[in-house]
């Protein structure tokens, strides 16, 4: 269907509403891993599903950020006091892939997700 290709990944998942699906569970695996837990302790809980919007957005191309948003120094200013190691953001996408499995998102969708991952890596893992 030639529609298909006009529309971006993310309205292919299903836009906002499946998203927040998605979410409920990438949440609940993120806070399920000690590891991860703690890098949202001393986040108010409204703040931390945002934030797993916000990876997803960027990672699926949905709508919220805007293109003058330079990617590279908004995600390195964000994280650069946290302290992510290879290994937290390893298992971050671990969790969301595996939420993403359970979903059954399409093969082409996951490929992007997991070059997103690669390409954004760099401005969130600590230097
Ligand atoms: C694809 C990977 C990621 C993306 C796109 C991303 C995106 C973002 C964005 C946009 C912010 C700023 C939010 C704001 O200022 O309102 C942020 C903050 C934050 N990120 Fe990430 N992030 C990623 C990975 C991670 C990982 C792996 C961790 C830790 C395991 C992490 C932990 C945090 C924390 C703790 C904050 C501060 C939240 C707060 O204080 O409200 N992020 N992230």
């Amino acid at each position: 269907m030639t529609e298909t290709q006009s529309q971006s990944q993310w309205e292919r998942v299903g836009g906002a509403p499946a998203v927040k699906a998605v979410l409920d569970r990438f949440y609940e695996g993120v806070l399920g891993e000690p590891q991860l837990a703690g890098f949202f302790e001393n986040v108010e809980v409204e703040n931390i599903k945002p934030h797993l919007a916000e990876v997803l957005s960027v990672v699926l191309g949905g709508p919220g950020l805007s293109p003058d948003v330079d990617l590279a120094t908004y995600l390195t200013d964000a994280h650069a006091r946290l302290g992510v190691s290879e290994s937290d953001y390893a298992l971050t996408g671990k969790v969301l892939l595996d939420t993403l499995a359970e979903f059954d998102v399409p093969d082409d969708i996951v490929e992007t997700i997991t070059g997103a991952l690669a390409f954004v890596q760099p401005f969130v893992v600590a230097a």
